[in-house]
């Protein structure tokens, strides 16, 4: 997508054959690039969330893969530097999934013949992110598109967390649509959630909606349902961390309490996800998809920019109190209007994705 004008990638090789990340961490206040070497860089950026989204921790995690075995490119080099990666977040299915992908294919390899396999893997998995988005972008597009016919005038989308391009290598997920949508010409608005506790759509999502040109105002975590039940919202669409084969969306915390006042409203609920976040082997997603409990910190703490133009963190609860930090929730297929993949839209039931991805009917 575009940053400044130019088209820029969340994850990039250089001429220097150096990979390359935003540092989400530092946004919206500073574009700083890091350069990933080995694989501590990468499990260090997908553990302090230098990178994040599921698609892009896939990615980033198949090239750690690679610049491990640069390393040491032994069977415990390669299982090790595997479980290192796998054990930096728990819930996005991506990670493991890029991380499997590398070892079926240099497993059976002489360690000598390992590391340029996985290098070409993981660049042959970056392109194929960014194929995949924007064929979901041209699904969900129309989508937008028949809603806007319907209603004639600008329309209004709800979504939550950050699943743009800067959570894939491109494109986005969620946001894909809406980029394509804009692109030919849609009018349309967006409501940015700010998604605390770490406010990846205040910080993230209207940095690249912004980029982009495209208007978005952004709501407290609380407003969704008050903009509903006042016929200001015509679709939600969010990502999703890993789906399961019934169509349970895993995806950023909060996102439950969206599908809910969805559902109560009549505004269709989409979730819009590469068929790489789809674990087929889970069926409750409630009951079986791990949850990543993260720091205390991210909720008890917040940090933005002083008037003097420092950035700073400060403390939002009392000292000493206990606080809790899960970072997703699972919202029920019967709450998901459909689900917007690389090869079309799904119903959110195991029929409907087994039709569109027959291949992992078992
Ligand atoms: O914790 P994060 O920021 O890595 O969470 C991931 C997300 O951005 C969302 O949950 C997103 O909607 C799905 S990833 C495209």
């Amino acid at each position: 997508m575009r940053l400044n004008g130019t088209p820029s990638r969340s994850l990039w090789v250089d001429q220097t054959g150096t990979v390359r990340i935003i540092d989400q961490t530092a946004l919206p206040h500073a574009y700083r690039v890091l350069a990933l070497t080995t694989l501590d860089d990468a499990a260090h950026a997908i553990r302090v969330m230098q990178v994040r989204g599921a698609p892009l921790i896939g990615v980033t995690a198949a090239y750690g893969m690679a610049l491990a075995l640069r390393d040491n490119a032994s069977d415990t080099g390669l299982e090790s530097a595997a479980q290192t990666l796998i054990a930096t977040r728990p819930t996005a299915v991506n990670l493991r999934w890029a991380v499997e992908q590398i070892l079926q294919c240099v497993r059976p390899l002489s360690p000598a013949a390992r590391f340029d396999t996985a290098w070409n893997k993981a660049t042959e998995l970056a392109e194929e992110d960014v194929a995949t988005n924007c064929a979901i972008g041209k699904h969900g597009a129309a989508l937008i598109h028949t809603r806007h016919q319907a209603k004639q005038q600008a329309l209004n989308i709800l979504t939550h967390c950050n699943a743009g391009w800067l959570a894939t290598v491109d494109w986005g997920t969620a946001l894909a649509p809406i980029y394509a949508a804009f692109d030919a010409g849609i009018p349309l608005h967006v409501w940015v959630d700010e998604t605390r506790p770490r406010n990846q759509g205040a910080s993230l999502t209207s940095w690249e909606l912004k980029q982009h040109g495209i208007p978005h105002t952004i709501i407290a975590d609380n407003t969704g349902g008050y903009l509903m039940q006042h016929g200001q919202v015509d679709m939600v669409i969010v990502g999703s961390d890993r789906t399961t084969a019934n169509g349970d969306v895993c995806n950023k915390i909060g996102t439950y309490l969206k599908a809910l006042a969805a559902f109560d409203n009549n505004v269709p609920f989409y979730a819009a996800l590469p068929c790489s976040t789809i674990d087929w082997t889970l069926t409750d997603g409630v009951k079986n998809i791990p949850i990543e409990e993260r720091g205390a910190d991210e909720v008890a703490h917040i940090s933005g920019k002083t008037a003097q133009g420092n950035i700073v963190s400060v403390q939002l609860v009392p000292d000493g109190v206990q606080v809790a930090n899960y970072a997703f929730d699972v919202t029920p297929a019967r709450l998901v209007t459909g689900i917007i993949t690389e090869r079309g839209v799904s119903p959110a039931t195991t029929a409907g994705l087994a039709a569109l991805f027959p291949e992992h009917l078992q």
